[in-house]
């Protein structure tokens, strides 16, 4: 999901600015790479819908409509019968909601396969092999070393390999991002003809206190997410992670238990201390960084894009870009605050077996 506003949390008004920013660009963005791919990437314009169960749910979100309200986002309050009268499939119990018709979806995998498709028609040289060292001459970073000893050497390097960002060996500890893996359950339905259209917007909610979204794609899939588990390289998907899902979509949205289901998976998002990406030069020169999107790295492609294409080409972060300068965590080092990012469990892969929901 595409979710700047839904998603929006208390404190995080500066990234909030980014996840707007991108959002924005979205549109335009789709259609350069669907044109430069020839494919097209899931994206739809159908807004979002946020829904209360109970009073504490509900008194809750109204807190968060005011917040919205006060940064002069677009949301509207529905009651539940509203609620039900956009979605039918909805729960009888749902007391209130949150429409926000600015938050769409995008195909995670198909935005994928369109960009590692656009890359290679523009000419892009693409190596499918794990980036095992950063190389250094000095105090400069001058490319990387692969699995098999190739060496691909740059003037800029730029690293970019999600939760595994702070893995890659050589890459000296005052510039290493500080980054975690934080584990997401996502289970996906699919949503057969007769049953159509079951859901016409992504529905989420907090059940018990944890949060759980379905985002109804085009192609009748229909997906639930996600977990939050601080565990680190951690890949399984459990039986707790999938009953937690179903049984929390399942209050939301009764009728997901006749929709088979088709996959279950679980990937890790790049966590950063402050939830915000690092983007832009390190204090190594030659070794730039993309990573630590977190919950929002799909939204942020757009404008991750950007920002490193100028400070590539330029030298310098363009300003919405210079909050999110990794030289925020070594400044907050050097004043003495205590690190923010737990240690995760050792047996970690490496940057290149990363894997994305
Ligand atoms: N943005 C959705 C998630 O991280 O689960």
């Amino acid at each position: 999901m595409l979710a700047a506003v839904t998603e929006l949390h208390y404190g995080e008004q500066t990234l909030l600015g980014l996840n707007i920013a991108s959002a924005r660009r979205y549109p335009d963005f789709v259609a350069e790479l669907e044109e430069a791919s020839g494919q097209d990437v899931g994206h739809r314009a159908c807004g979002t819908l946020a829904v209360a169960f109970d009073s504490d749910d509900r008194a809750q979100l109204r807190e968060l409509h005011t917040f919205q309200q006060e940064l002069g986002l677009e949301c509207a309050w529905l009651t539940g019968r509203e609620c039900r009268r956009l979605e039918p499939m909805l729960a009888p119990g749902v007391r209130g909601g949150l429409r926000v018709d600015g938050d769409h979806q995008v195909d995670p995998r198909r935005l994928a396969a369109a960009l590692l498709t656009a890359c290679e028609r523009a000419g892009v040289d693409l190596h499918r092999a794990r980036a095992e060292r950063l190389l250094l001459d000095g105090d400069r970073a001058t490319g990387v070393e692969l699995t098999g000893g190739a060496r691909l050497t740059a003037e800029r390097t730029v690293l970019a390999a999600g939760s595994l960002s702070g893995r890659l060996a050589g890459v000296p500890d005052e510039v290493l991002p500080p980054v975690r893996p934080v584990k997401g359950q996502v289970l996906r339905l699919s949503v057969p003809e007769r049953y159509a259209p079951f859901l016409s917007r992504t529905v989420r909610a907090v059940v018990r206190g944890g949060p759980v979204y379905l985002v109804p794609r085009e192609n009748g899939e229909l997906v639930v997410g996600a977990t939050t588990e601080e565990l680190g390289w951690d890949t399984t998907v459990t039986a707790g992670g999938v009953y937690e899902l179903l049984r929390d979509a399942h209050e939301l949205v009764p009728g997901i238990t006749e929709l088979p289901l088709v996959e279950t998976c679980a990937g890790l998002r790049p966590g950063s201390p402050d939830n915000a990406p690092l983007l832009g030069p390190t204090a190594l020169p030659g070794l730039l960084l993309a990573t630590g999107h977190h919950r929002n790295g799909v939204l942020l492609t757009p404008i991750t894009g950007d920002v490193m294409a100028e400070v590539l080409t330029s030298g310098e972060l363009p300003p919405e870009a210079r909050p999110f300068t990794p030289r925020r965590f070594a400044a907050a080092a050097d004043a003495g605050a205590a690190p923010a990012v737990p240690a995760a469990p050792d047996a970690a892969p490496s940057p290149a077996q990363e894997q994305h929901t």
